[in-house]
């Protein structure tokens, strides 16, 4: 499948699509307290993107029994919130969710720390941040897409963590994942050149040790193989002639 260019009139529908999974996002920023089930996070999630008229992209993907992925310390992604899983202080909790509005799909995550982390815990999650920040400086017109991926991985390198490479962002627009793949690891070949109108979810997932991952009996958790901490952040963004237009950012970065 060819990457998709959307419309004036297809990036007016990814905007709105952005803006409004941002602010879930920030509400749910503000109900992650120790004591709380990851089941909770997934429910208010789920009210909240229907409230605004919009239906949640992960819920029945692929068989997914929720709307938001809530992964929780040594977990990297895909989470599957439960009645039983309570967040307790010290914990990092990486928020994993889209919608569909009018057809167009968002995507985006965030890991927030409950109180009191370790400076090590903190510096995971401002690093992985930072790497998106990293990569999308080179997310332009006339770029090629692995130069997004190069310059994630060129500044993680610099940290030791590991980077996930099981798991990588992707084109998003009339489905949540579209053409290209987007890897967060160094690439040798360019790939294809970027174009405005390109909307893209660019999504590291980085782990204090070691990059290698395992999934859980419930097929879906992947952990890390070391069990060491991991972080996620990922935004949709619009390629443009210009810098890259992130659609899913809220108040809370
Ligand atoms: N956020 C994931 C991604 O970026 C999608 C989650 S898959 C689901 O690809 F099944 F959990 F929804
Ligand atoms: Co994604």
């Amino acid at each position: 499948m060819a990457i998709t260019i959307k419309s004036p009139r297809e990036i007016e529908l990814m905007r709105e699509s952005g803006r409004l999974l941002s602010l879930v996002h920030d509400e749910l920023a503000g109900i992650i307290r120790p004591g709380i089930s990851t089941k909770e996070i997934d429910r208010i999630g789920e009210e909240v993107i229907r409230s605004y008229g919009c239906i949640p992209n992960f819920l029945h993907y692929n068989g997914y029994p929720a709307s938001v992925c809530v992964s929780v310390n040594d977990e990297v992604v895909h989470g599957i919130p439960s009645e039983s899983r309570i967040i307790q202080e010290g914990d990092i909790v990486s928020l994993d969710m889209g919608l569909i509005y009018h057809g167009y799909h968002s995507d985006a995550a965030r890991t927030h720390a409950v109180g009191q982390i370790s400076r090590q815990a903190q510096q995971l999650i401002d690093v992985t941040r930072q790497s998106f920040y990293e990569g999308i400086k080179m997310a332009r017109a006339g770029k090629h897409l692995h130069d997004i991926s190069n310059a994630i991985a060129a500044y993680v390198s610099g940290y030791g963590y590991g980077i996930v490479r099981a798991l990588v962002g992707h084109g998003i627009g009339v489905s949540l994942h579209e053409d290209p793949q987007i890897p967060n690891f160094a690439q040798r070949r360019r790939g294809p050149k970027l174009q405005p109108g390109m909307t893209l979810a660019v999504e590291p997932m980085i782990n204090m040790g070691s990059g290698d991952v395992e999934w859980l009996d419930d097929d879906w958790t992947v952990v890390t193989a070391d069990h060491s901490l991991s972080a996620h952040y990922e935004n949709t963004i619009l390629i443009t002639e210009g810098e890259p237009e992130i659609l899913t950012l809220g108040k809370i970065p």
